[in-house]
């Protein structure tokens, strides 16, 4: 038929943003509960409904650009011969807050003109498909949100390419929104002038970004949340030194340690968005998640991964 549905989730990157642009890995824990889905339908034009913009896909307003290239690269690539259709948006991802909106978008477009043609595309062409769609919306994209946004379990993303990290015992954070935008595009684009102009400097920050998400993966392994928190708080640190924080996000990562947090630090691109703070137990999660309002944050959200349903 020529009707098809996509979806793609949000998703919380552990450690290795930014450094990941550079150097892997980078660990990214799926957010199932906030969701971007699409639907297509042939029509006598091509056109969007979203809750954003209704309207011609020719005069969609700029920031849908890469919601444009992701219908143009899969029809290109999966449906060469198919006639126009009208795509329907809608996405519980909170907009430029590092939480994998934009590919959570691209994905679902991807997967539901797919479905409308009974095309199978394979994880890379997919992904590939993603990626078009990310470099218009972020310039040079590592593929983690890509990545990420599709796969079910927490991943370890290395080199273009993402295996399901293993977690021994039940892990659960909360991510607390700054409600500040921050552009990844940006952020990215500051890191690269910043690594132009002291390439020693920044390029060691980067290798021990890279070092703390490699040795993140083996607490996730061998059930270490003491020493994986320690790593959160030093790679905030870092972070904050290649400066892509924000006072929002510090003093939201300050108020979730003061709060008892095993680890917090900013997730994503930053300059704004989210943090994700490490909770001791279950248990101890909603108290944290309450201390991170009171202390400003315009939302929050706790995952558990690790449990048996993988997460909750
Ligand atoms: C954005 O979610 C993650 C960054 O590392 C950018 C990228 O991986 O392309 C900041």
């Amino acid at each position: 038929g020529s009707t098809g549905t996509g979806r793609g989730h949000g998703k919380a990157i552990l450690l290795g943003e930014h450094s990941i642009v550079y150097e892997g890995p980078a660990i990214a824990l799926p957010l199932l509960e906030m969701n971007a889905t699409a639907s297509i339908r042939a029509a006598p034009e091509a056109r969007i409904a979203s809750d954003l913009y209704e309207g011609a896909v020719d005069g969609a307003p700029a920031r849908f650009a890469p919601i444009v290239e992701a219908v143009r690269a899969a029809r290109a690539v999966l449906a060469p011969g198919a006639g126009p259709f009208e795509l329907t948006l809608h996405s519980d991802i909170p907009y430029e807050r590092g939480l994998g909106s934009s590919a959570a978008t691209a994905a679902a477009i991807v997967t539901a003109v797919a479905d409308a043609v009974g095309a199978a595309p394979d994880e890379d062409t997919r992904h590939e498909l993603i990626q078009r769609a990310e470099r218009v919306a972020h310039g040079a994209p590592s593929g983690l949100d890509a990545r990420a946004v599709v796969a079910p379990t927490p991943i370890r993303f290395d080199r273009g390419r993402a295996e399901p990290a293993g977690v021994a015992s039940p892990l659960t954070f909360v991510v607390a929104d700054t409600g500040v935008r921050g552009s990844t595009r940006e952020a990215v684009a500051s890191v690269r002038a910043r690594r132009e102009a002291d390439r020693a400097g920044i390029d060691a920050v980067i290798r021990r970004l890279a070092t703390l998400a490699d040795e993140a993966a083996a607490d996730l392994v061998d059930g270490r949340a003491d020493a994986l928190g320690d790593r959160m708080n030093e790679a905030h640190a870092l972070l904050v030194r290649i400066d892509v924080s924000s006072h929002e996000l510090d003093a939201l990562v300050v108020a979730a340690t003061a709060a008892g947090a095993l680890g917090a630090k900013l997730t994503g691109g930053g300059r704004g968005g989210c943090v994700l703070a490490l909770a001791p137990s279950r248990e101890d999660a909603p108290p944290l998640a309450s201390a991170l309002v009171a202390a400003g944050a315009a939302r929050v959200w706790t995952t558990t991964v690790g449990a048996s349903s993988n997460q909750e």
